[in-house]
């Protein structure tokens, strides 16, 4: 059977792969210790998963507007203007299945098959998949000596007639870093000198660490309002990630589209979800306060026992839960004899020979790093170090 050439370049995830071999070697009965996982290891909070059950029971079981319930829609107009002093039009707004589902709208409305984006190496795993997608090529632009943020020098030079977006994430999955002002602000000047469109990712705006706030480009520049797409959601901030409800705000005829492709393929995202996400958004602040320092606690724990082995180098993330530790030092060493190549390698046999399971840092187009996600205990923390800190140990 030939299927259509899209699907044959398409990568499958290599998140969703290693999560996957992890949670299959743990079902068999081995002492998996996961540091693979992209979600929070809390439970949705109570007030939330209560507010889902009283809507099924209150009936919000049946077909919602295509673009999201309007009350969600206007909780989330409430919250950009309250949070951040930006206001947004109804006709600005759309509810998708998750952030994801959001960047895959976005691109289907912007790109087209001769267009192309611009994407900060090390980069989600998704992007340049997603662009792909959409017959688009994707631009992946080097990162700056630090390994990490944005290398604006290398994104200009990338510009080309057909280059139409550039897109942000920040805090960044995987590197946790977040973009200073100063970067944010010569992006604006890239995006508006050359008439592209930005996709601000800003799923993880919450997570962030050390009392800093969340900047977005949007509120640093507003001209950049008319051609941002912000794409943000409840599944990281809310512990909310197998509800699938993410939302994006953006020029009216960007996010006309996208509720156009939506109508088409998905329709709604769930109904009961839509209301339990209003009660998300209205949260007290200490509910995403709490696991914010729970995170951070678990950033600094992490990053001191890793930065103790010998070779291992980590900055301290400022956001998300996710460590980036340059492993490059082990590349060339000998395990049981046998040369380690490359951290693909090197992830594989921390899972074969000690349980652990990371993420490769080519996965984010980034050789030498593994990516290592601390939303798990501190005892497993501890435990899953101390088990590369053994492999790296036996390393000739
Ligand atoms: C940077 C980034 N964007 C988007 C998503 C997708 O979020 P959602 O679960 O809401 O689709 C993720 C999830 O891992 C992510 O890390």
């Amino acid at each position: 059977m030939k299927l259509a050439s899209r699907v044959q370049q398409l990568q499958p995830s290599p998140t969703l792969a290693i999560t996957a071999k992890a949670k299959a070697l743990k079902a068999a009965g081995e002492d998996v210790l996961s540091l693979a996982a992209g979600e929070p290891d809390f439970a949705t909070p109570e007030h939330i998963r209560k507010a889902a059950v009283a809507a099924m029971e209150a009936g919000h079981t049946g077909y919602a507007p295509s673009a999201g319930v309007p009350a969600l829609r206007d909780t989330i107009r409430q919250t950009y203007e309250t949070e951040m002093g930006l206001s947004y039009a109804d006709d600005q707004v759309v509810v998708s299945c998750g952030a994801k589902h959001c960047l895959y709208n976005a691109f289907q409305a912007i790109l087209d098959a001769d267009s192309q984006a611009i994407i900060q190496a090390p980069y989600w795993v998704s992007y340049p998949e997603q662009v792909r997608l959409s017959g688009a090529q994707p631009l992946i632009v080097e990162p700056p000596e630090a390994g990490m943020g944005l290398n604006v020098d290398a994104m200009r030079a990338a510009i080309t007639p057909k280059t139409k977006v550039i897109i942000i994430n920040s805090p960044c999955n995987p590197t946790g870093h977040v973009d200073s002002s100063e970067d944010l602000k010569a992006i604006a000047k890239l995006a508006i000198d050359n008439d592209l469109i930005v996709v601000s990712d800003d799923i993880y705006d919450k997570l962030i660490f050390d009392g800093r706030e969340f900047v977005s480009i949007v509120q640093l520049v507003p001209q950049m309002k008319d051609r941002t797409v912000v794409i943000n959601g409840v599944s990281k901030s809310y512990a909310m990630t197998g509800w699938r409800l993410g939302y994006a705000l953006g020029p009216p005829e960007i996010i006309a589209a996208m509720r156009k492709i939506q109508d088409q393929s998905t329709s709604n995202a769930v109904t009961f979800v839509q209301h339990a996400a209003i009660e998300a958004l209205k949260s007290p602040p200490e509910v995403v306060e709490k696991m914010v320092a729970a995170f951070e606690q678990r950033r600094n724990r992490i990053v001191e026992l890793l930065t103790n082995i010998p070779g291992l180098e980590c900055r301290k993330p400022a956001g998300t839960f996710y460590a980036f530790a340059k492993f490059a030092a082990v590349i060339g060493r000998q395990h049981n004899g046998r040369k380690i190549e490359s951290t693909l390698q090197l992830a594989e046999i921390l899972l074969e020979t000690e349980r652990v399971a990371v993420i490769p840092g080519e996965a984010f187009g980034a050789q030498g790093y593994l990516r290592l996600s601390f939303a798990t205990s501190e005892e497993a923390i501890e435990e899953a170090v101390s088990r590369i800190k053994r492999l790296i140990e036996s390393l000739t």
